[in-house]
């Protein structure tokens, strides 16, 4: 069958893509990076992408007069490789109504947090400003509300007493690293329907619950 086409959307470090071009150099991963693509220049992301000898592009948010060109010229630069379905890993832009519906139930996004709790930003230091016991990351459908959208998974992990922001941080992102395959292998693979809102999993992955309760 064939590998669905996805290109991925940084703006920064690029670790979860990293975790994604791993998982996909392995030819039975259902899924392949043809693009990535970053909104700031020169960022470490665009360089494990050239290393993992998959095409980059630079649409600097900056050339743009409003937030809908610069979306546009995204989605340009996407379909001008064929992109399929567009995975945000660390992308800090909000994204426009137009760009959510454009892209509707073909884009999802991680994010540090056990989404509907703490959307936004800083959520590792909120986390542990409420004394969450455990905290986490969720990869979700991309909605137009910030952080929102049906759930494909997520991943727990404890807070220690001793935690910091930038330990409890490393935590949620070694989960992060080992949940954003998996969720992308669903939808690659062809195991989520979604109606509305709402999910359903063909085949209750083993792997998925693994990582929901024992990250
Ligand atoms: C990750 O922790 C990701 O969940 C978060 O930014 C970090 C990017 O790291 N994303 C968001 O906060 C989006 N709301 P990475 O560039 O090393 O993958």
């Amino acid at each position: 069958m064939a590998r669905l086409k996805v290109g991925v959307l940084i703006s920064g470090r690029g670790s979860n893509l990293q975790a994604l071009l791993d998982a996909a150099a392995d030819p039975a991963f259902p899924a392949e990076i043809v693009l990535v693509v970053s909104n700031v220049p020169n960022v470490a992301g665009l360089g494990r992408a050239k290393k993992a000898g998959v095409a980059t592009a630079t649409v600097n948010h900056r050339d743009y007069k409003s937030r809908v060109d610069f979306d546009n010229a995204v989605t340009k630069t996407l379909e001008r490789s064929d992109v399929e379905f567009v995975c945000l890993a660390g992308f800090m832009r909000l994204v426009t109504q137009e760009f959510v519906e454009h892209w509707h139930n073909r884009m999802i996004n991680i994010h540090p947090a056990l989404l509907p709790l703490f959307p936004g930003l800083d959520t590792h230091q909120r986390a542990l400003d409420e004394g969450c016991k455990l905290h986490g990351c969720t990869v979700h459908f991309v909605r137009h509300e910030m952080d929102s959208g049906p759930i494909i998974g997520q991943a727990a992990v404890p807070v220690l007493p001793e935690d910091t922001e930038n330990s409890l941080a490393s935590r949620v992102l070694t989960a992060e690293h080992k949940l954003y395959p998996e969720c992308l292998k669903l939808i690659a693979e062809k195991n989520i329907t979604i109606t509305g809102n709402s999910l359903t999993f063909k085949q209750a992955s083993q792997t998925t619950e693994e990582i929901i309760c024992n990250p």
